[in-house]
């Protein structure tokens, strides 16, 4: 099946990123809207979980202008290209795909439309193989990056929706759950990040009038920040923080051990 690109021609790349897709078994959008909540870290910290859990495991970062994938667990090798696409680099078990693997930390000018041709040459060019997990890091705002993957991933996938307990942070993130609603887009539940103990009311009552789950707070934990992707899996891994996601995880149904 194929598509009109924005000029009017058929889009071959729909049948490739169809036959990448079926060889996925679920796709994990890591969403919220509000900028600095904490989704790329959600979103690295849950695939390495997922890996150590025996899944196969992806992780795509959707964040063409603010990358951090790359950043937060110390990736720099190149994708390797091969017949079939390229080869993302692994650590800790999870192969990760960036734009940032090719700009290496320059910025990337990118504006609308061509966001969207990003999007699909990373779904269509990146050999992921057979993955029982590829975690998506998305942006913030609802821009055409959300818009293009959501629209892809439909069928396979499910959103974290991650606020803090700003008003502001849950107002964003109710726009959110509004827009993956209007697609149909399924929503696994709504995390509280870098919770401080206090009442976590505000996300509880977002999703109860949104009628999806409440996976409760993740409390804020102030080892994450310090090193970045210099500590290593391991030490990501072994934070409060990466306990709590991991309880998150498998409340939300996901294969975690
Ligand atoms: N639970 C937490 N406790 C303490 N710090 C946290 C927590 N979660 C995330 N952070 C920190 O908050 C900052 C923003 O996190 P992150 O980059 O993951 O957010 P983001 O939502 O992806 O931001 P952006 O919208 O810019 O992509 C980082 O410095 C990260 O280390
Ligand atoms: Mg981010």
């Amino acid at each position: 099946m194929s598509s009109m690109s924005r000029d009017g021609c058929i889009d071959y790349r729909d049948a490739l990123i169809m036959k990448r897709l079926s060889e996925f078994s679920y796709v994990l959008l890591v969403t919220g809207g509000k900028g600095g909540v904490g989704k790329s870290t959600i979103a690295s910290t849950a695939a390495l979980i997922l890996s150590q859990s025996s899944n196969r495991t992806g992780l795509l970062d959707l964040d063409l202008n603010g990358p951090s994938a790359c950043l937060l667990l110390g990736v720099d090798e190149s994708p390797m290209e091969a017949e079939d696409g390229l080869i993302p680099p692994s650590v800790g078990g999870v192969k990760v795909m960036s734009v940032d693997l090719f700009a290496k930390g320059r910025p990337l000018p990118l504006t609308g439309g061509a966001k969207e041709e990003v999007v699909k040459e990373m779904m269509a060019l990146t050999s992921f193989g057979r993955l029982d997990y590829l975690v998506v890091d998305t942006p913030p705002g609802t821009g055409d990056e959300l818009l293009t993957i959501t629209r892809l991933t439909k069928q396979v996938g499910g959103a974290i929706v991650v606020t803090t307990s700003s008003p502001l942070s849950i107002s964003v993130a109710r726009r959110v759950i509004e827009i993956l609603g209007s697609m149909n887009y399924r929503i696994i539940g709504v995390v509280e990040n870098m919770s401080r103990g206090e009442d976590d009311s505000l996300s509880r009552r977002l999703a109860a009038e949104a009628g999806v789950e409440s996976l409760g707070a993740i409390p804020f934990d102030a080892e994450i920040m310090v090193g970045g992707g210099k500590k290593g899996p391991e030490k990501l891994l072994s934070t409060v923080f990466a306990r709590s996601l991991r309880e998150k995880l498998r409340k939300a149904g996901l294969k975690v051990v």
